[in-house]
């Protein structure tokens, strides 16, 4: 549950519907459910299995093993850690909002929100950066208690919670005039001008939305216990987290196509509305089109944020417990060092929507050249460059460095042992799983990394 906390998050409710929305649909949704199947679950048995043979936190997973040189992937996942949750926690931030102007909602009424009112919101530093700092503050106070009790007990009731509420979601937006459109968009791929980068996107974001290729899932797989079998939990994970994003798609795209002015909105550039598209599109449908919409609006805020919490613990949680671990530092110190350097981050992100104008406009690689274009795709402002920098290379860097260990550094009898215990003969299927994590995985993540950077197209 505590995997799949992490797991689940605004990678499926804010992110996946927003860059299927700004890559054309179903094209990208093909290739992404390719990329989960092909590489994202093989790994995802990967990391579970590094974490729990080595007990260790990720920056000393593979010292713990026997090889101390792979230190450095543990030590990149750190990296990545402080990256990601440097924007994430602003986005994170977000949903408390929500959930505040639903409650308004709720009590005093819905009143169609101003088209501009989105990019005020966001280009408001005081607003921003308290956000950020309220999301962080109770991300860093469950990750110094320690995960597994707060965490994995409150996610035992709340998502399957969130489940609930978005299949009723989903259920009402059958009966809206845009739900078939939204169907044809989402799942009849048109791969014309489909290009390279949107391969590396849906790559990346399936290890994102995954927890992978950073170690959260080797820190997590730390905590399992050798009772426990690898492989139900990550098939239980990989498919909560696909139905749930695919659910989260089917429910925005319905709405958007449904009103056409939420489709002007979305569409429009700057303000960061494509963004913003769950904070955007969603309280109409609450307030306009469904049922007891005035109780679900601010409930669904608040699982939105709950979501986002057991994310940003298991990415903290990396830090912390590397730090711990390799520094020697106890719980509270790692846990404030930790939190200050992302604070300090996440106020540049949080400074990025318009804020600040030279944080907001920041292309780190120059503009106007080749190499900035395939490296940070168009993308400009703090908040968006550790976006995109964190999901379309640092997590598929690691994630292919990882598959390599476990593919050919790690002794086949290891991985064997963790996969199927108290077997002698390996079975077909972790002959299977070996194909994958030794060819199959890193030869598509190598391909697609190649391919955009000599600048491929595949339609
Ligand atoms: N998987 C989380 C989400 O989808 C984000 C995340 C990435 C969490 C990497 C931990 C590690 O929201």
């Amino acid at each position: 549950m505590a995997a799949s906390g992490s797991a689940i998050g605004l990678g499926n409710l804010w992110k996946f519907p927003y860059i299927t929305y700004t890559n054309n649909g179903g094209s990208f949704v093909l290739v992404y459910l390719a990329c989960i199947l092909i590489v994202g679950f093989p790994m995802m048995c990967a990391e579970i299995l590094i974490g729990r043979r080595a007990q260790s936190s990720v920056a000393g997973a593979f010292g713990k093993l026997g090889y101390r040189g792979w230190g450095i992937v543990g030590w990149l996942g750190v990296l990545s850690g402080f990256v990601i949750l440097g924007f994430y926690a602003v986005i994170a931030g977000w949903s408390l909002y929500s959930f505040y102007q639903c409650m308004n909602y709720s009590i005093s009424g819905y009143e169609t929100p101003d088209p501009k009112a989105f990019g005020a919101f966001v280009s408001n530093p005081t607003q921003q950066i308290s956000l950020t700092f309220s999301f962080l503050l109770l991300t860093a106070l469950i990750v110094y208690r320690g995960v597994s009790k707060g965490i994995e007990a409150s996610a035992k009731i709340l998502m399957p919670i969130l489940l609930v509420i978005l299949a009723w979601l989903a259920f009402t937006v059958t009966g809206l005039e845009g739900f078939g459109k939204a169907m044809e968009f989402l799942f009849k791929p048109d791969f014309a001008g489909f290009k390279a980068e949107a391969a590396l996107e849906a790559l990346g974001h399936s290890f994102f939305t995954l927890s992978l290729g950073m170690g959260a899932m080797i820190t997590y797989g730390s905590y399992m216990s050798k009772k426990e079998k690898i492989l139900p939990v990550s098939v239980t994970v990989v498919i909560l987290d696909t139905i749930i994003a695919l659910m989260a798609c089917v429910i925005m795209f319905s709405i958007i196509f449904s009103f056409p002015e939420i489709q002007e909105k979305v569409g429009a550039e700057g303000g960061g509305s494509t963004v913003g598209m769950l904070f955007v599109t969603l309280p109409e449908l609450f307030y306009t089109s469904m049922p007891y919409g005035r109780v679900v609006g601010p409930l669904f805020y608040v699982l939105v944020a709950f979501a986002a919490l057991s994310s940003t613990i298991s990415l903290l949680e990396v830090i912390v417990s590397s730090f711990v671990d390799k520094l020697n530092w106890n719980r509270r110190l790692a846990t404030v060092v930790s939190s200050v350097l992302v604070f300090g981050l996440g106020i540049c992100s949080a400074l990025s929507l318009g804020a600040n104008k030279s944080l907001s406009e920041l292309k780190p690689l120059g503009s106007d050249n080749v190499f900035s274009e395939r490296i940070t795709g168009d993308k400009e402002g703090v908040l968006s460059i550790l976006d995109h920098i964190s999901a379309n290379w640092l997590l598929p860097v690691g994630g292919l460095l990882i598959t390599l260990f476990v593919g050919w550094a790690l002794p086949k009898k290891a991985s064997m042992e963790e996969l199927f215990p108290g077997r002698e003969t390996p079975p077909a299927l972790y002959k299977a799983w070996l194909f994958f994590v030794r060819f199959v995985a890193p030869i598509s993540i190598g391909w697609i990394i190649v391919a955009v950077i000599s600048g491929k197209s595949f339609s």
